[in-house]
């Protein structure tokens, strides 16, 4: 992701490409939200419908990005600027940049104090902290953790400073060549603790929970969830990998590269799903704990089981890397536009487009205590007991993402014509036909029922 530097480099390999959007697939939105969405949702039924999006809405919409971005060769407005000037469509298409950028500055500011939970969890780990904790010590533990602004705050900018570190130095190449080995250490020991999980007695009770799909449980505003993450695990409708295939070359092939990336996103989450729930049960927690679900599982897990220390170290290592990789990736599209629209340097437009998400990742810190009982549009309904961070990822996975993917695959489904996709995207007859069905039609129209229906 250093590629400003050379003037227009291309992915060195089909290896590096995949790699760097799993990099910024792979992250939080599958060990940390995955888990407590699927909690808060009910289980099984929020799975499958996430499944069904993920493949009917979330592949097809991976391939338009890169198909795009690799038309364009620019940053994601430029690329909608020069598509839609030379197919004579409305310069209104643009605004799919605009708010992704927006989307990346919002998402950023929240995953960031994240970020840094994960952080301060490597510290607890380093001084065993977890050893011989219990159902309430865990609880408390992270509960501390919460109430503290000022360690929040520490954590957060120390998760701000390596992203900002990464994308100033343009040192983002070494960080995904690393990310070659640690990527698939995460993915090992993630299947470590599903064998501890194994070892619960619940692990049949989570599997079940998992994958047994009750639909009274499942809500329209589950369903909303469900596709919402869909675009926030896979990076989509941020420009995000649009960005990234304007580097890519003509002969990468773009279906089976974006099948690979879905794949191992999905498996990921699947793996931290397995590993959590019969932990869960077994300790009588509840699922639906939310945003805190897995800082009150895995340290219990960790805390009982055989060199469960150096696990848990490792653990938190391994996620704070995945967090990484994708936070840069979401620093990235907002940097690049302020690079391109103010006289600011690389350096300078880095420094500040990154003091301004530590800014408002404020907010979210004091969401968690000082401003724990401010829901500022608490006056709506739906709206009701939402503080900021709530508001913050509501905005972002619930409407702006699935917005701006829904335009997007509207361009591409209506507004380009068939020739040029299928040179584009150079596959079998009958793949080819699905994928544009998908883009056509079962991609909006599922976006626009799901939207209606969560009114
Ligand atoms: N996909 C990342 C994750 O699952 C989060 C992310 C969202 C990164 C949007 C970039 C853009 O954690
Ligand atoms: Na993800």
């Amino acid at each position: 992701m250093s590629y400003k530097s050379h003037s227009h480099a291309q992915w060195s390999s089909r290896m590096a490409f995949v790699l760097a959007a799993v990099g910024s697939s792979v992250g939080l939105g599958n060990i940390w939200k995955f888990p407590y969405m699927t909690g808060e949702s009910g289980g099984g039924a929020f799975v499958l419908i996430y499944l069904v999006c993920i493949f009917l809405v979330g592949l097809p919409m991976l391939m338009s990005e890169w198909l795009l971005g690799r038309l364009g060769q620019k940053n994601p407005i430029s690329t909608m600027g020069d598509i839609t000037r030379r197919l004579k469509r409305s310069r209104a298409w643009v605004l799919i940049g605009v708010a992704g950028v927006l989307g990346a500055y919002l998402i950023l500011s929240f995953y960031s104090v994240i970020g840094g939970w994960a952080l301060a969890y490597i510290q607890m780990a380093v001084v065993d902290t977890f050893s011989g904790l219990d159902n309430d010590s865990v609880g408390t533990l992270f509960g501390n953790l919460l109430a503290s602004p000022v360690e929040l705050l520490l954590w957060h900018s120390l998760f701000m400073l390596m992203t900002i570190g990464v994308v100033v130095g343009g040192v983002a190449g070494g960080l995904e060549r690393a990310a070659k080995t640690l990527m698939p250490t995460l993915a090992v020991l993630l299947v470590v603790l599903v064998g501890y999980a194994a070892t619960t007695g619940a692990f049949a009770e989570g599997a079940a929970y998992l994958f047994t799909p009750d639909f009274s449980k499942l809500t329209s505003d589950g369903v909303l969830a469900a596709l919402g993450h869909a675009f926030f695990t896979l990076s989509l409708g941020m420009g995000i990998m649009m960005a990234y295939g304007s580097y890519l070359s003509d002969d990468v092939n773009i279906g089976r590269s974006a099948l690979i990336v879905v794949v191992m996103d999905t498996v990921i989450a699947l793996l931290a799903g397995l590993a959590i729930f019969p932990v869960v049960f077994a300790n009588g927690l509840d699922a639906a704990a939310g945003p805190g679900l897995i800082f009150q599982t895995l340290p219990l897990a960790f805390g009982n089981m055989a060199g469960g220390w150096l696990f848990g170290l490792l653990f938190f290592v391994l996620l704070v890397f995945a967090a990484w990789t994708s936070a840069i990736s979401l620093l990235e599209p907002v940097v690049e536009w302020l690079e391109e629209r103010s006289p600011l340097s690389r350096v300078g437009a880095t420094i500040v487009a990154g003091l301004a998400t530590w800014a408002l990742g404020l907010a979210t810190v004091l969401s968690f205590n000082i401003w724990g009982d401010v829901a500022p549009l608490g006056m709506f309904d739906k709206f009701a007991g939402m503080t900021i961070f709530d508001l913050l990822d509501y905005v972002t996975s619930k409407l702006l993402l699935p917005l701006t993917g829904l335009a997007t695959v509207l361009f591409v489904g209506w507004f380009m014509g068939r020739d040029e996709l299928r040179t584009q995207l150079n596959m079998g007859e009958t793949a080819f036909a699905l994928w544009r069905l998908a883009v056509r039609f079962i991609a909006p129209i599922g976006v626009v029922i799901v939207f209606v229906n969560s009114l």
